[in-house]
């Protein structure tokens, strides 16, 4: 169905069947069963070791409809010695998941951090092989029974450089994470493939280097389904936390809130519920998770969750809930696949956004295709009251930027660069590349 009908078909739906609308005697009262309502998943982390306690198997079982191993299925529980797997603790996060009728997410197959101590110090082919072993023995235990996979964690360096963090595991070759998504998605074909990361709560130079890994994948076929937004979140949002969630909706993945938490002392009940709206309003941000259920639950101690620690709703609580009943667009159980990038006339242009409140820069690479460029155009389509303030290395006219006199001559396959200021939040759209 096309998109723009399925909310209003919805609506009309909840309407006729007199269910869960925002303000209603009806709306739903947990978190799980109103984010339903729009098709979505709300998940909590949990964790083995607290299955004992009963208020929060009771929170859990009433308002949690997914969870995530807080760390029951990290490479160093599930692999303590090199090809010696133990699932014990994760087999019973999953049996918890299935007996309350939630999704499991597998988290996490691969990460630079709670590596078993034998891969620590491993290096170069053994420990790729080992990797990819790892995933492929840890897929296939939980085949069938994950809707969707943590393939690999963090693998991004914080700060402006948008490039990959240094590991035992980037070492091994750029392509360890294309490798391990492959390995996944032959083990269990029907998990949903993701990449998680976290300081991706907005558009920056880190979400960007995500980004254009998750084109390129898509454009050479490398299996990824959806991307994970960990959104440990302190006592501001970014403006742009939304936008970042839909281009990514754009480029033809689903996008989840994987790991959230908001520190306590702040705007706490304004940022969850933010955070929620945002998730709402992209048909492809499919579900979020809270890291823990009770601030006592929680790996951080600034109580950044919606239980207090006796189990009580704290404010938080309700904004969320609200939000949720108050709605969103409704995720599309079969998108139509996103038109690929037009490429004009043998160029493709990329940018790269360096956002603050009110305005960014941005550069941007002209790629060449097979043949060479004499000159070339790059038409932006700007967000709705942006404008252009400056731009160098090239001329502007409008939002069409044009070759100055010795950038024009790209060598087939070459790339040239220039930039551009702007105010309002950066472009997010593909550029249009027309070279000559
Ligand atoms: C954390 C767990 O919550 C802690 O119990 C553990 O000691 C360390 O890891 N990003 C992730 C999660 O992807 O796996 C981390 O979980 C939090 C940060």
């Amino acid at each position: 169905m096309p998109r723009k009908f399925l909310a209003a078909a919805a609506a009309l739906a909840a309407a006729t069947a007199g269910i869960a609308v925002a303000g209603n005697a009806w709306a739903a009262t947990t978190l799980g069963a109103s984010a339903a309502q729009t098709g979505r998943y709300y998940g909590a982390a949990i964790a083995a070791g607290r299955l004992g306690d009963s208020t929060y198997t009771r929170i859990l079982s009433t308002e949690f409809n997914a969870v995530t191993p807080e760390n029951e299925m990290k490479w160093d529980a599930t692999e303590p010695q090199q090809g010696r797997f133990t699932y014990t603790n994760g087999d019973r996060i999953l049996a918890q998941g299935q007996a309350i009728g939630a999704k499991v997410r597998g988290h996490a197959l691969l990460w630079h951090a709670q590596q078993p101590g034998w891969a620590q110090g491993m290096s170069g082919s053994a420990l790729r092989n080992a990797a990819i072993n790892h995933v492929t023995q840890v897929a296939t235990h939980y085949r069938g029974k994950i809707y969707a996979w943590d393939v690999v964690n963090e693998a991004f360096a914080d700060g402006g450089s948008g490039g990959r963090r240094d590991s035992n595991l980037q070492r091994t070759g750029n392509d360890w994470i294309e490798a391990a998504f492959r390995a996944a998605r032959a083990a269990d074909p029907n998990a949903k493939l993701c990449y998680n990361d976290y300081n991706t709560d907005g558009i920056n130079a880190k979400s960007t280097g995500i980004y254009n890994m998750v084109r390129d994948f898509k454009s050479r076929g490398v299996p990824i389904d959806c991307v994970g937004l960990q959104s440990h979140l302190g006592t501001t949002i970014d403006s742009t936390y939304q936008q970042n969630i839909q281009r990514f909706a754009d480029l033809g993945v689903d996008v989840q809130i994987t790991e959230l938490d908001v520190q306590q002392g702040g705007n706490q009940a304004n940022i969850f519920a933010t955070v929620t709206r945002a998730c709402l309003a992209v048909s492809r941000c499919t579900g979020i998770t809270v890291w823990g259920i009770r601030d006592s639950d929680s790996w951080r101690s600034d109580n950044p969750l919606l239980f207090d620690g006796n189990g009580n709703k704290k404010a938080a609580y309700t904004s969320v809930l609200n939000a949720l009943n108050a709605g969103g667009a409704t995720p599309d159980p079969d998108p139509e696949p996103e038109p690929e990038p037009e490429p004009g006339a043998g160029c493709t242009a990329t940018l790269t956004p360096n956002a603050w409140t009110g305005g960014y820069t941005t550069s941007v690479r002209v790629n060449a295709g097979g043949s060479a460029l004499t000159g070339w155009t790059v038409s932006v389509s700007l967000p709705s009251g942006g404008t252009i303030t400056n731009a160098w290395n090239a001329t502007v006219s409008g939002s069409t930027f044009t070759n100055v006199g010795y950038n024009g001559r790209v060598p087939a396959g070459g790339t040239t660069e220039f930039g551009f200021q702007g105010t309002g939040a950066p472009p997010t759209a593909t550029p249009v590349c027309q070279g000559s």
